[in-house]
């Protein structure tokens, strides 16, 4: 990666689960990491203070605690350093909530973007964007696996409209001022420090717990897992492409399972029986993730790494070691 030590990056939500990651990796290499994250609440906040705890000390790390809508912060950042790249993680990220909150999501996650997109025009225009986009964005579809060619025109959740909204207006800005950015279309993402809300975090803490996991329909549905390690690759490969100057790119484990199979993938790296509430599929809940990640292959030489079972076995073993259950517990 020596050719981002003269590089000055800023990553959105960089407090975030993956946002963390992606400074663990990037940090030694670039010359200044600007992160900027509201702590928002949506899970506690506590968790992102411990996610950035080693990054705080680095000189090269600097951490604004500010609003991507705030027209103040942007300001103040950009005025203060000429980006080159900005990785924009900062978003609402739970699919269920935002069926109830839809504002909220479309503010953050459409209004937000935009006014990065508004101030990397103006102050960095020769930056390079890369924007997190979600599989969420393909909604009902009959494809047996998602490609970036599919229409994207049936979004169940307003979260997966936002996503869609978003590459829009990286479009947009492409088209109009000849902005360079990439949009990667994670599938459910999982590994250490992964998101309290989602579902493999949650049943590893309750069977731990000896407590009831809920599951959501016949357990038939099925999700592309992706280990944050090899997302924390794809963004790499994103930064370093420079053939095009917009894409749209699909992150996926190439590993697609049901819940079934999870819960039982589960089970096996506890060496613990779950016990299982069957609930009715929630609504926004999509069927089945899978991805086709022939475009990724080709234009960023990326493939997954990580069985499940071994990302799995790296998270439990985080769950255990490495943070106080109590403090984690958000199911
Ligand atoms: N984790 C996944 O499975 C997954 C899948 C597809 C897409 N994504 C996308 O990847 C990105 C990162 O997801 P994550 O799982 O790390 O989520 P996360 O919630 O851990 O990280 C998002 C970060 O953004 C910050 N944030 C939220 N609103 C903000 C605002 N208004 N201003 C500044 N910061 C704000 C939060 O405090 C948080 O630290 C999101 O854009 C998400 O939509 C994630």
């Amino acid at each position: 990666m020596d050719n981002l030590k003269d590089k000055n990056v800023l990553i959105t939500g960089g407090a975030g689960f993956i946002g963390s990651h992606l400074v663990d990796r990037l940090l030694p290499f670039c010359k200044k990491i600007t992160v900027l994250d509201n702590f928002d609440i949506y899970y506690d906040p506590k968790l992102k203070q411990q996610n950035i705890k080693k990054h705080l000390t680095a000189e090269n790390y600097s951490l604004v605690q500010g609003d991507i809508r705030s027209n103040e912060y942007l300001e103040t950042i950009f005025r203060q350093t000429k980006y080159d790249i900005v990785i924009h993680l900062a978003a609402l990220a739970g699919v269920r909530p935002s069926l109830k909150n839809p504002t909220d999501y479309l503010s953050v996650n459409v209004l937000g973007t935009q006014r990065l997109i508004d101030k990397i025009i103006k102050y960095a225009n020769q930056a390079k964007l890369i924007f997190a986009s979600s599989s969420s964005v393909y909604g009902e579809t009959d494809s047996t696996s998602f490609s970036e060619t599919d229409n994207v025109n049936s979004p169940i959740s307003p979260y997966g409209a936002s996503k869609i909204t978003g590459e829009l207006l990286c479009h947009t800005a492409f088209k109009n001022h000849n902005l360079n950015s990439i949009a990667l279309r994670f599938f459910t993402v999982y590994g250490p420090r992964q998101r309290p809300d989602l579902a493999i975090n949650k049943f590893c803490q309750c069977i731990l717990k000896n407590q009831p996991i809920l599951m959501y329909g016949d357990g038939s549905s099925i999700r592309d897992y992706t280990y944050i390690d090899d997302i924390v690759d794809g963004i790499i490969a994103a930064i370093n492409y420079d053939k095009t100057k917009f894409e749209i790119i699909n992150l996926g484990g190439g590993h697609p399972l049901s819940l079934r199979d999870m819960i039982s993938t589960i089970e096996t790296v506890l060496n613990k029986s779950a016990i299982v509430i069957k609930y009715d599929k929630q609504i926004g809940d999509m069927d089945k993730t899978i991805s086709n990640i022939d475009k990724a292959k080709l234009l960023l030489g990326w493939e997954p790494k990580t069985t499940f079972k071994d990302g799995l076995t790296n998270f439990v073993d985080w769950l255990e070691n490495d943070l106080n259950l109590d403090l984690v517990t958000r199911v």
